[in-house]
């Protein structure tokens, strides 16, 4: 049998989450786990992490740590599944993280050909913008580029030597230099707040990016004399584009994303992949399947914050109350509305987002 590994840098997906967690050893993640968990966290999203008590417990006591997430600028949209990633982010810094959010310009240049140029305009008009209209305080963030960040460049130098290429056979199943590059430059984004103060971080992430992790605390083990508490980190799963694809990719599908016009909301929401029966008869007589509904997913993890509300629509739904056509109807509208705000937020964003940024 093929020996099973994550590749980060494929679309491809788990099927199953359950499997995935087990055999590469992820803690479950339960609501209970943190104080005022969100909604991505109460509805089962976020279902998985890696040494999540000791986080727990610095926000119960208020002791320091920190989250830090990085994204590749190679969208020219932000599609769904950035929220998510954000939306964690924004729960961490408001229980009290040091908050970083990194723009994975070398990454994006080595392993997507993307030019620093692009990477950096695309990350100061759309990305950056966009994390602070979905709420991430720009005054408690610090946001940089890899390339402009030479405490990380130089920490991924000297981390170098502490990782070998069998280990990077086993853990990606691929050893390209592009590769091996990016992701020991990724292991000291994860680690560099660590330099200024010893303290344990969080990494909000997509489950692809697990292989990053594992070579992280392996590296952070082996480096004694740094002290570094192990990175833990938090997985939610992903949000499937319209159709039904799991990963919301650029390239296929029938992604949503941040900014979208009302027009390409209506027509994105008319074609979304539903529960419903063939026929209006039969959706009335047996009613839908919620858990096969984007429409569903969307409100699920997005749209429908009160929990009452939600649980009542699924009823309906499967009661046969509703119809696919009224749920899009109001899925079209709750979005519009969302990116009503949205827009005006990430306007307002745009203008002053040469101060968020800093050299180092
Ligand atoms: N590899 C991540 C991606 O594909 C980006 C990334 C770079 C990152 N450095 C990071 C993510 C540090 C989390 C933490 O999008």
């Amino acid at each position: 049998m093929k020996k099973r590994v994550i590749d980060p840098w494929s679309s491809d997906l788990p099927e199953d989450y359950k499997n995935i967690a087990n055999k590469f050893g992820l803690e479950r993640f339960e609501e209970g786990d943190f104080p005022n968990p969100n909604i991505l966290m109460r509805r089962g999203i976020v279902f998985s992490g890696r040494d999540l008590k000791i986080i727990s417990k610095c926000i119960k006591e208020k002791k320091p740590f920190y989250v830090l997430t990085g994204i590749m600028p190679t969208a020219e949209r932000l599609h769904f599944g950035t929220k998510s990633v954000i939306d964690q982010v924004i729960y961490f810094q408001k229980q009290g993280a040091k908050t970083f959010v990194l723009i994975a310009d070398l990454e994006a240049a080595a392993t997507r050909g993307l030019s620093l140029e692009e990477a950096r305009k695309r990350a100061m008009e759309v990305h950056i913008p966009c994390y602070i209209a979905l709420g991430l305080d720009p005054k408690k963030t610090i946001f940089y580029f890899q390339s402009e960040n030479n405490i990380v460049k130089n920490l991924s130098f000297i981390l170098s030597n502490r990782a070998t290429l069998n280990e990077y056979r086993a853990i990606y199943g691929n050893s390209e230099p592009s590769r091996i590059m990016s992701s020991l430059l990724q292991v000291s984004d994860i680690l560099h707040p660590q330099l200024e103060r010893k303290m344990p971080g969080i990494i909000p992430i997509g489950i692809d990016q697990d292989p990053h992790i594992r070579l992280t605390r392996d590296i952070a083990k082996r480096a004694k004399e740094f002290k570094f508490f192990l990175p833990s980190s938090i997985y939610n799963k992903f949000v499937p584009d319209l159709q039904g694809d799991l990963k919301m990719s650029k390239s296929k599908g029938n992604p949503l994303y941040l900014l979208d016009s009302d027009m390409e909301i209506k027509k994105k929401i008319s074609k979304a992949l539903t529960g419903g029966q063939k026929t209006l008869k039969d959706q009335k007589k047996k009613g839908g399947n919620p858990d096969k509904d984007m429409l569903f997913e969307l409100f699920k993890q997005h749209l429908i914050r009160d929990d009452k509300e939600l649980e009542k629509r699924i009823k309906d739904y499967r009661g046969g109350k509703i119809l696919d056509s009224e749920n899009k109807e109001y899925a079209t509208k709750l979005l519009q509305d969302y990116m009503k705000d949205f827009r005006k937020r990430y306007e307002e964003a745009k203008k002053d987002i040469s101060k968020f940024l800093i050299k180092s």
